[in-house]
């Protein structure tokens, strides 16, 4: 099975509110459709719109990454991002309380994507090794709905992974950078950022963020990840990307695939993405990473919110509580 795109014209004069589909012209009320809500509406309500919208494709499985997900989270939030939506299969039970909290306060928006109760998806990007009927949780479908739900609502759409952050180098929030980026470059819609690997096996030796009111939350912390792999300029997934939703017709997961207007590789050293995972070049010694410890501008404000978060969730230690 493979995710389509279906476009339809939606006749002159007529206010939509729904559509459905069909495989064959219908003899009428012959049968029961499934209607489904139009929900990318233009509004007039300009001022009312969201700068970022971040779009984490699927979530699946018992992932219970509690520490990375709050950190990344917060990141965001520092950043400038008004909106997270994540696609929903299935999570660990304590990531599933500190989602319902965010969901609650209206940063998170999450969409139910029971998509395992109908086809048996690919647990990983490569089907040749994971086999399934859909590629992993059906990713392309829920980028696509994703740019398309918030299309109206918010000026920029980035789509990246939950353990990926878009970090600028040179300003302090997106918004600055989107600034500059846009006035150099007026006709681009879609920026492409380059991925860089923090190998989550390498630990920064101080300790200085082994934070004793995080010890017991699950997860991985990535104040404690400053070695970065150079750019694997032979990888071809490279990138990840920050769109103008409205210039983008259908997207994949590295490139968008039909646009209207230009696409434009940004700098590393204007932007690039922390990405902690476990190690790409898995052979690297210390000696051959980059130590990059830009997270840590962050620390001040990162460390009492994502506090507060864990706080309120009822996960942090709170005997260790620093004043
Ligand atoms: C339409 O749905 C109703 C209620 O679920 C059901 O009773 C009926 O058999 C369905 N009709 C057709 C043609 O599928
Ligand atoms: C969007 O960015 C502008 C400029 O930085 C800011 O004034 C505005 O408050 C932001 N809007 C939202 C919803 O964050
Ligand atoms: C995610 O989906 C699972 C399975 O339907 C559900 O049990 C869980 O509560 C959902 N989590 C959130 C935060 O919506």
């Amino acid at each position: 099975f493979a995710a389509t795109d279906i476009m339809c014209q939606i006749p002159p004069n007529c206010d939509a509110t729904h559509v459905t589909l069909l495989t064959e012209p219908r003899a009428e009320n012959e049968r029961n459709l499934t209607w489904i809500p139009i929900r990318n509406k233009k509004t007039n309500e300009r001022n009312e719109r969201m700068n970022f919208t971040v779009c984490i494709s699927s979530l699946f499985g018992e992932y219970n990454n509690v520490l990375q997900y709050t950190q990344s989270l917060e990141m965001y939030r520092l950043l400038g991002v008004n909106r997270v939506v994540i696609y929903n299969t299935s999570c660990g039970p304590d990531l599933d309380r500190l989602l319902q909290s965010y969901t609650q306060e209206g940063f998170v928006e999450i969409v139910p994507w029971p998509i395992d109760k109908h086809l048996i998806p690919s647990r990983g990007w490569l089907y040749a090794e994971h086999g399934g009927d859909l590629h992993y949780f059906g990713q392309l479908a829920t980028l696509n709905d994703c740019i398309y739900r918030y299309m109206e609502r918010s000026r920029y759409v980035l789509l990246n992974d939950m353990d990926e952050i878009i970090m600028p180098y040179q300003h302090n929030n997106l918004m600055s950078l989107m600034d500059t980026l846009q006035k150099q470059h007026p006709n681009v819609g879609v920026f492409s950022i380059e991925t860089l690997i923090f190998p989550k096996e390498h630990f920064e030796p101080s300790g200085r963020f082994h934070l004793p009111q995080w010890s017991g939350v699950p997860g991985v912390n990535i104040l404690e990840h400053i070695y970065r792999e150079d750019p694997d300029r032979h990888r071809f997934h490279r990138y990840k990307l920050i769109v103008q939703p409205r210039m983008v017709e259908q997207t994949s997961v590295h490139e968008v695939l039909k646009r209207f207007g230009q696409q434009y590789n940004v700098p590393l050293d204007v932007c690039r993405i922390i990405h902690v995972r476990v190690a790409k070049q898995g052979s690297l010694t210390l000696e051959q990473l980059n130590v990059d410890k830009r997270l840590w501008d962050f620390q001040e404000k990162l460390i009492p919110n994502v506090d507060k978060v864990l706080k309120k969730v009822g996960m942090l230690a709170s005997e260790n509580l620093h004043p």
